[in-house]
């Protein structure tokens, strides 16, 4: 156990944990999110659903994985032996190949806007034609697919490295990468005629505007963009050193998610401002209007490039966080080799990723409960598995785990001070476990806010 490979530096830990944070869920989610729902008012209950809650409970899925130092099942058998919590652990291997299916499809429409966009093939073209493309595009039976692909290999080719040659070095350069062009884009768009519409928007709350269903939605996107909730962090945090400040380490991710998610509103709102128009649209915001927006900025084809690549990025290093939770499962459970394990996993995502894009097209009538194969996948991900592991995942910690061996994480081992330990206690064992509860029961629709 003590020679489990590691993350060899600090830069290497925040680079590949923000990076698994940081990925669609800010550059696509957030700003829509917050554009439907208020706006700076968004922004503000979301802070502090990212500072109270997703906070505690990246700690504490950190504390199980270091500790234990094994994947995500694993963790729970050799912290609980002869428990079940380990099906925590389970529905997380399950949540991340629902969410790799859905996630993946929309990283390949990033791929194949990037190379719309090398071949020029989005310049000159209307509103209604950037609509009709994307519409008929995305419904294609195989174009989407080899763009899917593509994705998944880049996935293997990366995490079969492993964790040192794998994933560190490939988050050591996407990571930086990705917040140099998010703050080329920023400057860019504060600098558009009527700019400053679009900040107001982002960063003057009208608390009039906050309810119930404000909070819980900033709530759930605070989950989804923390990766929190389904043993990716634990997993990665079974390979961080001992050395490794938990609690820095998740403020840190903290503070860069969120200021990735505002960096992306920075981009998106006065750029949809200046040219009118309306910020609170779905997946068209990123896929239809903002090539549309590009396209009236001078140097249209090389701000286009720029942004999907940007995208493609940030998908990408957050799937590999999410390929290593099966990955390292079926390797250290089923003792096969790190490649074969990739490979195993990869082609459960070509099946879920397969089947979710085709339910744009020829697969769009066939429903599960009412819905498509990729909103089916998309809804029990993000509101069933996701919200009920991170309670679970604080309840676990918060009731049942021997807070000795919490606070020996998060000191480590006695040897930092930890005066905000009861605290932690506290929003682990109350606020997390309640707060999720109402987000879970209003996701599954139990009650309406
Ligand atoms: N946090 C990622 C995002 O904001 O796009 C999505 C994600 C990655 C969710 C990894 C869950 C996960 F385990």
């Amino acid at each position: 156990m003590s020679n489990r490979t590691t993350f060899t530096t600090k830069l290497g830990v925040i680079a590949a944990t923000v990076g698994s944070a940081v990925g669609l869920g800010n550059i696509w989610r957030f700003p829509y999110e917050t554009g439907q729902n208020g706006g700076a008012a968004f922004l503000l209950v979301y802070l502090i659903c990212v500072f109270f809650i997703g906070v505690p409970v990246m700690i504490a899925e950190f504390s199980i994985g270091r500790s234990a130092k094994a994947n995500a099942n694993k963790a729970y058998k050799i912290l609980s032996p002869g428990t079940h919590w380990n099906i925590i652990g389970i529905m997380g291997i399950f949540a991340s190949i629902f969410i790799l299916g859905f996630y993946s499809v929309i990283a390949g429409w990033t791929l194949e806007y990037v190379f719309q966009a090398l071949t020029n093939g989005l310049a000159g073209k209307s509103a209604a034609e950037f609509q009709e493309s994307f519409t008929g595009f995305s419904s294609d039976t195989f174009r989407p697919l080899i763009w899917i692909f593509l994705f998944l290999a880049l996935n293997y080719f990366i995490v079969s490295r492993g964790i040192k040659d794998g994933i560190e070095k490939a988050s050591n350069i996407l990571t930086p990468l990705l917040f140099v062009i998010l703050i080329v884009f920023c400057i860019r768009s504060i600098f558009l005629p009527g700019a400053s519409e679009g900040l107001k928007f982002l960063f003057h709350p009208d608390f009039s505007k906050i309810d119930s269903n404000v909070i819980l939605r900033a709530m759930g996107q605070a989950f989804f963009s923390l990766s929190l909730g389904m043993g990716t962090l634990t997993t990665y945090a079974s390979y961080f050193s001992d050395n490794t400040n938990l609690s820095k380490t998740a403020v840190t991710v903290g503070i860069l998610d969120t200021t990735v998610a505002v960096l992306a509103g920075v981009l998106i709102f006065p750029a949809a401002f200046s040219f009118g128009i309306d910020p609170s649209q779905g997946p068209e915001l990123v896929f239809i209007t903002l090539p549309n927006i590009f396209q009236h900025l001078p140097g249209s084809l090389f701000w286009s490039v720029l942004f999907f690549i940007l995208l493609s990025v940030a998908a990408l290093t957050s799937t590999i966080s999410l390929c290593e939770v099966g990955v390292a499962y079926l390797h250290e459970e089923f003792g096969i080799t790190r490649k074969k394990a990739t490979r195993i996993l990869i082609a459960f995502c070509i099946v879920s990723s397969t089947l979710c894009s085709l339910s744009f097209g020829v697969l769009k009538d066939f429903k599960l409960f009412g819905l498509t194969i990729f909103n089916f996948c998309d809804f029990t991900a993000s509101n069933i598995l996701l919200p009920l592991g991170g309670m679970l995942i604080a309840i676990y910690v918060g009731w049942v785990l021997n807070k000795k061996i919490v606070f020996n994480e998060v000191s480590n081992r006695q040897s930092l001070k930890v005066g905000f330990f009861k605290l932690l206690i506290f929003c682990i064992q109350y606020i997390a476990p309640i707060a999720i509860a109402l987000i879970f029961l209003s996701g599954l629709g139990v009650f309406n806010v």
